[in-house]
């Protein structure tokens, strides 16, 4: 019998991502922390500072899960206007507690099908979404069709080392460590070894730029933190 692939196909990807995040929410901001030894705030607020919103700017933060990078939004700009979008409604529910003042808009939606008409947003960012679509360029295409001439489209998400040796440590540590601390928090087996393996056939930083100018993003760039096992694209409108 042909071994099963370890990822759902494209048509399990929806309801296999939105379980495994349902799952996971209550435990999902510590989970952050601890797989990302400490680093994932740092790198929100740079997501949020490279979006050089405008004073009361609209920022649409895509799949918003627990509201990180929303509310990081908020605090370098507490008069931006701040949707967060998700298709997981427990992840958003744990972002809505922690903002009890309901300074962030909280919408049910598919990144793939934004809700908002053309040009509604000044910025649109995303945190660890891509590799959960099952359209990358899909997904560009909506953020980009939202975000006025002249604002920004960014994705920070996990991607891997051009360099050997750090290729191989990242490789350790994704497929040794990160598949016991999964288990740790969480009872759904599947998603142990979806994190690893998602990384492995995601785009690396050169074609992802590609991806993003395909759909007409301009001067595309990006950056790379945690020895090159992270990284941020920013594209303009
Ligand atoms: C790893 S979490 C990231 C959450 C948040 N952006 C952060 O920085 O922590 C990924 C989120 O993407 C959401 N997601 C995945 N695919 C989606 C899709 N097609 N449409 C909307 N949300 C999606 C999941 O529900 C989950 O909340």
């Amino acid at each position: 019998m042909p071994e099963r692939s370890p990822l759902p196909s494209p048509e399990e990807k929806p309801v296999f991502v939105r379980n495994m995040f349902a799952d996971a929410a209550r435990r999902y901001d510590l989970m952050n922390r601890v797989m990302t030894l400490g680093q994932d705030q740092r790198w929100r607020r740079m997501v949020v500072e490279a979006c050089q919103l405008p004073p009361g700017g609209r920022l649409l933060d895509v799949a918003t899960g627990t509201a990180d990078i929303a509310l990081e939004a908020l605090r370098q700009h507490p008069d931006a206007w701040v949707i967060g979008t998700d298709f997981t409604h427990e992840m958003m529910r744990i972002g809505q507690a922690k903002d009890p003042d309901g300074r962030i808009s909280f919408v049910e939606a598919d990144a793939l099908r934004l809700p908002f008409p053309d040009d509604s947003f000044d910025a649109a960012c995303s945190g660890f979404l891509m590799r959960n679509v099952t359209d990358v360029a899909a997904a560009f295409a909506e953020q980009r069709r939202v975000v006025k001439p002249g604002g920004r489209v960014l994705c920070l998400e996990i991607t891997r080392p051009a360099a050997p040796i750090w290729r191989d440590i990242f490789h350790i540590y994704f497929f040794k460590f990160v598949p016991r601390i999964s288990a740790f928090f969480s009872s759904n087996k599947d998603a142990y070894t979806y994190l690893p393996h998602s990384t492995l056939q995601f785009p690396r930083p050169p074609q992802l730029a590609e991806i993003m100018r395909s759909v007409g993003l301009k001067r595309v760039t990006w950056r790379t933190m945690m020895l090159g096992a992270m990284a941020l694209h920013v594209g303009e409108v």
